[in-house]
């Protein structure tokens, strides 16, 4: 038989978290899709490099949604999947897609900290500890597209810098823990 919540004997969150971590969810499984958008970007301008780095972000993004399904569901919660907003699938050039994914990042950083801020005001430690990995993880995911933004900047209109810019992030491969 199904064990539904109300069978459950403990569940360790509240609803207000339950509902943010099904929020911050949605969020990254939207992350999965904008940079897949992205990825089909750059497929179609020939720079497969980019779309091969994209493509990557986006199973990364899959898995950080996941571990907050895992997580709700470990904590005794349930599992709400709302609507995937659509991604946007155009842009002006290759640079403009990394912005965009910088500023993006920044904005699943922001909402990191507002979960984190939650936890705490509910004095909820379990939430906080699992929140820690996000907190550490969107350091490193800033500071990797802000270096291809940057990078981007130095090139300026020099076509051979994109193309070996191309063949550089094109050498992504699965993270370890990916690759799993
Ligand atoms: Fe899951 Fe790139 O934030």
């Amino acid at each position: 038989m199904i064990k539904t919540k109300n069978d459950r004997e403990k569940i360790m969150i509240t609803e207000k978290i339950q509902n943010a971590l099904n929020d911050q969810l949605n969020k990254e499984m939207f992350s999965a899709y904008l940079y897949l958008s992205m990825a089909a970007y750059f497929e179609k301008n020939n720079l497969s490099g980019m779309a091969n780095w994209m493509r990557l972000q986006s199973i990364e993004e899959h898995e950080h949604a996941m571990k907050f399904y895992d997580f709700i569901i470990k904590v005794g919660g349930v599992v709400k999947l709302a609507a995937i907003e659509e991604p946007q699938s155009e842009w002006e050039s290759a640079q403009k897609v990394f912005e965009d994914a910088l500023g993006h990042e920044q904005f699943i950083s922001n909402s990191i900290n507002k979960l984190t801020d939650l936890a705490i005001a509910e004095s909820d430690h379990a939430t906080k500890t699992f929140l820690h990995w996000f907190v550490e993880e969107q350091v490193e995911e800033e500071a990797n597209v802000q270096q291809i933004v940057d990078n981007f900047k130095l090139l300026g209109n020099d076509r051979s810098g994109l193309f070996l810019m191309d063949r550089e992030l094109g050498a992504r491969t699965l993270s370890a823990q990916s690759a799993e």
